[in-house]
């Protein structure tokens, strides 16, 4: 029988100094879905994220991946089991053209071992994979563009084809919309839509509008525990979140009313 979880998370826990930042955190994440890691400032998310790419070493508990315990795992070795952090692994090179980054992120992942063109690779191969991944993600028109010139939000998106030449199985993204207006914002979360086919997507993201048009399932997390997990409609329906998200007085800039009115807002 195959693992329903392309990842899961045992009873993971990181302290720092005493302080538990991630509290016995047990996800699920299914494959194929696009999954939302959410919660207020502080609850634990990013450090989750380098948990699972070991940029941090898990004080206690397991990851699984696949249904293999990758707890000891290097961050290379889990780099090439697929699951790449977006963001990070791929910073982009500011003087180079936007082709010329996507060449670079090609040949990083041609160095490890699941680049599905590694054989025979010549360099006509090479351009057309890089325009390729440039039209996936909207930027053929730029591709002799220097990358500084780019306007903000078409770095991200640079940034995001650099991710996929990786060849991602699980595409983490750490608030992929964060400092975007809302064309922008539009732009990413069909994006995100688009490099989710085939693949399994966590994302941390504090707009909820984003969440409840592209996610499959949505975790909270709040002071480094899971407080609830379901659905968009489960989950914010729920007065827990409310609470927390929100603050008592429901006055939070990020909270679930906020995403009401992007939801809105996007109506217009
Ligand atoms: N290296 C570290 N050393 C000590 N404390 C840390 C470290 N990294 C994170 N923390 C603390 O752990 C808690 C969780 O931080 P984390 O960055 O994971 O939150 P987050 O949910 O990503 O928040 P945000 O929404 O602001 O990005 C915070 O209280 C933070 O100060
Ligand atoms: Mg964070």
């Amino acid at each position: 029988m195959s693992e329903p979880y392309v990842l899961e998370t045992r009873n993971l826990i990181k302290e720092f100094k005493g302080f538990v930042a991630v509290n016995d955190v047990n996800l699920k994440i299914r494959q194929g879905d696009i999954h939302a890691l959410i919660g207020p400032n502080g609850a634990g998310k990013t450090t989750v994220f380098n948990l699972l790419t070991k940029f941090l070493i898990p004080t206690r508990g397991q990851i699984l991946y696949k249904g293999e315990d990758i707890t000891s795992l290097k961050s290379p070795a889990i780099a090439r089991k697929g699951i790449i952090r977006s963001f990070q692994i791929s910073a982009v090179f500011p003087h180079m053209t936007a082709l010329e980054n996507i060449r670079v992120a090609l040949q990083t992942a041609e160095g490890t071992s699941f680049s599905f063109w590694k054989s025979g690779t010549s360099l006509n191969k090479l351009n057309e994979r890089s325009m390729e991944l440039l039209e996936s993600v909207g930027l053929a028109e730029y591709a002799n563009t220097i990358t500084v010139e780019l306007a903000y939000g078409r770095k991200r998106a640079l940034e995001l084809a650099t991710t996929l030449a990786m060849e991602p199985e699980l595409l983490l993204l750490d608030e992929p919309t964060q400092g975007m207006g809302s064309e922008d914002v539009d732009r990413v979360v069909e994006l995100v839509r688009k490099a989710a086919q085939g693949r399994t997507v966590l994302m941390v993201e504090h707009n909820l509008s984003v969440v409840s048009k592209l996610c499959d399932r949505i975790t909270v997390l709040a002071q480094g525990a899971v407080l609830t997990e379901g659905d968009y409609q489960t989950v914010s329906a729920d007065p827990q979140v409310r609470e927390v998200y929100m603050g008592s007085d429901g006055s939070g800039e990020r909270g679930v009313a906020s995403a009401e009115d992007d939801n809105l807002e996007a109506a217009q």
